[in-house]
Order: structure tokens, then C-alpha cells, then sequence
């Protein structure tokens, strides 16, 4: 590899801090070919704070900026790292593109198709990397649960279900996640479960469902105002996917309770059943006359299955964190891993494992959704990328223009 890559992070909430622990997690396991050069947030106030925790971390203080412009001017920044509101993605990125910076983007990569293909274009445009940020599946469980697929002991595959069920009347970490135009919660947390569902289940071909908001009043912990949200809190769908399989998803943050989950894949021969996304839970495998769990499995795939060496390195021998670990060090461990992923896709100059068309589908598959409730039609994901069906998107798109 060569030099260090310079990166800066922009946007230092609560994701952002979490990004500096990533970083980290990867200076801890002698693997970060990367230095945090700076930060920017238009709030210098969370700048300033999050930079004197990353000196703790990682042994420097990087330079923190409040306006983008500035940030750019800094010959240090190769790259940037972008974790603000999701509505601020498209033009940051665009600007940082344009002015021959790589980047690593938070999910969603966009709220609408136009302002996501607009960033694709301007990769490309301008020969950078452009990654998309999804950490859900760098984990050893869903690493473990693809290689079983891809090696055929559950033959032909049938059915995913892929279902989350519970939560409260709760403001769910901030109130711009309950609005249409900022990217509300349904949005945002189907898009890990879509880049889930087309990482094991290969690309989706189309989707019946819509979006609702289950909750019509969210109220804040803290005692401050209730919000009313404009945007879903939660997406249901039946989807086909282009080999031929069904998939039924749900995501429903209501309903006090027990909270529910499952992600279970079908195939003619049995199923794997995945726990939680950075849990440390048993993964298994239901085969005719015996079930096998975790390093079991490992075992029955021999050479099908292998985690690369900074997965180990960051997450332990089975990509987990181990028993009982920390959900924060977990949490860094899958964030080291994309981080990873994308210095080194820089460095080397190969493609990111998901780069910005990974990004793009799976907002496609979750604008899939959301439109087919506004048509009450099943929709193709491709008709979705080719912009042909944009009726939910329009207002969004109105309002980014502004
Ligand atoms: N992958 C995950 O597990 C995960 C978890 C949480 C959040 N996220 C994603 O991370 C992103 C940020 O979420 P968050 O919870 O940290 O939000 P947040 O509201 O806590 O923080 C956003 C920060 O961005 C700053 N900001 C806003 N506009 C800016 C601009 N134009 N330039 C620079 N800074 C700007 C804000 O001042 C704030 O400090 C979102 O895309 C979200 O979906 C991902």
C-alpha cells in the first residue's frame, strides 16, 4: 500500500463520535493506513469536542473547520467521511468530488434517486471512490450466513424473513428522523435491512408494500416538545428477488411490549437462522436430522468460509466480538471494518465493497416500498433507478432544490 490517507470527517454527532471510535478500533489493531487529519461540523462547538477526543484516541488533534470551503483548502484532505443528516449528502459529497476528494458516505447515501444518481455521476465524473458506509453485514454472523447460502447446503433457496417488531411512542435519537424531507426512521433503518437482504439474497427485482407512520405523536425524552412526524416510522413489504426467491419484511418501531425479530433464510434442504445485528448471539443451521451452530458451521463449510484478517483482527476469530463483549467495541469493530474497507479501496485503487450503486439499490429497494404504497402497486426496483417511478420522491426532491 502506500502513504497514509488523510481523511477528514464531517459532520460530529452522534454517529460522527461513534466513526472516530471506529478509527480507533483500527489504530488499536496496528491496521489504520489512514490519518484523521480533520473534522468539520457546521457546529464548532461538537467539532471542537469530538476533536479533543479523537487526540485522546488516536494521539493527535486533528484541524476542525465549521464551513466546507475551508475544509476543502486543506491540501491534507484526500478524502472525507461524511456523517451528517442525510439530506446534506448529495451536496457535500458533490463539492468534496468535484474538488478530487474520495468518499466514504453514512446510509442512506441520498434520500431520492436524483440526488443519489447525481453523486454516482460525480464519482465517476471525477475517477474518486465513492463508498457507501453500511456496517450492518461486516459482522461475523451475517458474513457466516452468506457463505452458507453462497455454498449451497440449504439448496435452492425459497424465502428470506427478514422482521422487526416493537418499540414505543418515543422520539427515536432526533427529531429530524421523523420528518419526509430529512430522512425519516422507517427510511433509515430499512436501508441497513435492504443492503441485508440484497448482500444475502442477491438483487431484488420488485416490491409490494408502503410505509406508515405508526406513531402520529413522538415524544421527546428530554421533556421538550412532542413532534408530530410527516415521514414513515415503519415499511412493510413482500419483495421477489432476481434469482427468483421471496422475501417478507417488516420494520415496526411500535408497540410496546415484547420487541420482535427474525431473520431466518429458507432453502429446499433447511435454513439459517442470524441473530442480531452486532449481538452475540448463536447463529444456526437447520438441516434434515441436525442442527449445527456457530464455529459447527464453520467447520461443515471448510475452505467456503473464511473472515478477512481485519475482521479478525478488530472483531475476534469469529467476527463477533465474542461473548458477553461491549456493544460499543462491537459497534467500533463492524465500523473498523468498513473503514477498512475503504482506505484500502483508495489506497489500491479497487472498487469498495459497497460503493455507490450498493448504496443506491438499497435505497432503491426502500423507495421501492414507499412508492408502491403511494401507486398501490408492485414496483420494480429498476424502474425506481431509472427514475420512472418518482411520485414519493417528489416533494423530497422539491425541497433539496431550495
Ligand atoms: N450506520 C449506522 O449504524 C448509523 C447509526 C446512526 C446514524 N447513522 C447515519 O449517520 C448520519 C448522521 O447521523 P447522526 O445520528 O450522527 O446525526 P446527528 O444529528 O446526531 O449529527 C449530525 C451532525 O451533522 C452536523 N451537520 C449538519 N449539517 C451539516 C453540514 N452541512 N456540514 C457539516 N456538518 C453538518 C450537525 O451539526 C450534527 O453535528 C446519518 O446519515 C445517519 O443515518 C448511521
Amino acid at each position: 500500500m502506500a502513504d497514509k490517507l488523510g481523511i477528514a470527517l464531517v459532520g460530529c454527532g452522534f454517529m460522527g463520535r461513534r466513526h472516530i471510535l471506529g478509527y480507533s478500533s483500527l489504530k488499536k489493531a496496528g491496521m489504520l493506513d489512514a490519518t484523521i487529519v480533520a473534522l468539520m461540523d457546521i457546529n464548532g462547538e461538537v467539532a471542537e469536542k469530538v476533536a479533543l477526543e479523537a487526540e485522546e484516541l488516536l494521539g493527535h488533534k486533528p484541524n476542525v473547520y465549521t464551513s466546507l470551503d475551508a475544509l476543502l483548502a486543506d491540501p491534507d484532505v484526500q478524502a472525507i467521511d461524511i456523517v451528517t443528516e442525510p439530506k446534506t449528502h448529495h451536496n457535500i459529497a458533490n463539492t468534496a468530488m468535484n474538488a478530487g476528494r474520495h468518499v466514504l458516505c453514512e446510509k442512506p447515501l441520498a434520500l431520492t434517486v436524483k440526488t443519489g444518481m447525481s453523486m454516482v455521476d460525480c464519482a465517476k465524473k471525477n475517477g474518486v471512490v465513492l463508498a457507501t458506509a453500511e456496517n450492518y453485514r461486516r459482522g461475523g454472523q451475517n458474513r457466516l450466513a452468506k457463505a452458507v447460502i453462497d455454498s449451497g447446503i440449504l439448496g435452492k433457496i425459497h424465502l428470506m424473513t427478514e422482521f422487526w417488531a416493537g418499540g414505543d411512542d418515543k422520539v427515536i435519537i432526533s427529531k429530524w428522523r421523523h420528518m419526509k424531507n430529512t430522512g425519516a426512521i422507517g427510511m433509515d433503518m430499512s436501508i441497513h435491512y435492504a443492503d441485508i437482504i440484497e448482500y444475502m439474497m442477491g438483487p431484488v427485482e420488485h416490491v409490494s408494500g408502503r410505509g406508515i407512520i405508526a406513531e402520529p405523536i413522538r415524544y421527546a425524552k428530554d421533556g421538550s416538545d412532542p413532534v408530530i412526524p410527516d415521514g414513515e416510522d415503519s415499511l412493510f413489504a413482500s419483495m421477489r428477488t432476481k434469482a427468483g426467491a421471496d422475501v417478507l419484511f417488516s420494520y415496526l418501531p411500535s408497540g410496546p411490549g415484547k420487541h420482535y425479530r427474525m431473520r431466518v433464510v429458507h432453502g429446499k434442504n433447511g435454513s439459517v437462522e442470524i441473530p442480531g445485528d452486532r449481538s452475540d448471539g448463536d447463529i444456526f443451521v437447520h438441516l434434515e436430522g441436525r442442527t449445527l451452530k456457530n464455529e459447527e458451521i464453520t467447520k461443515e463449510l471448510g475452505s467456503k468460509f473464511a473472515l478477512s484478517p481485519v475482521t479478525k483482527a478488530v472483531l475476534g476469530p469469529d467476527g463477533t466480538g465474542g461473548k458477553g463483549a461491549a456493544w460499543a467495541d462491537v459497534d467500533s469493530g463492524y465500523l473498523a471494518v468498513e473503514m477498512h474497507d475503504f482506505i484500502e479501496a483508495v489506497l489500491t485503487k479497487r472498487p469498495p465493497e459497497v460503493d455507490g450503486m450498493g448504496g443506491m439499490r438499497a435505497l432503491a429497494v426502500v423507495l421501492a416500498i414507499l412508492e408502491s404504497g403511494v401507486t398501490g402497486k408492485t414496483v420494480s426496483v429498476d424502474e425506481i433507478l431509472a427514475h420512472t417511478v418518482h411520485s414519493y420522491q417528489d416533494s423530497i426532491d422539491l425541497e433539496l432544490e431550495k
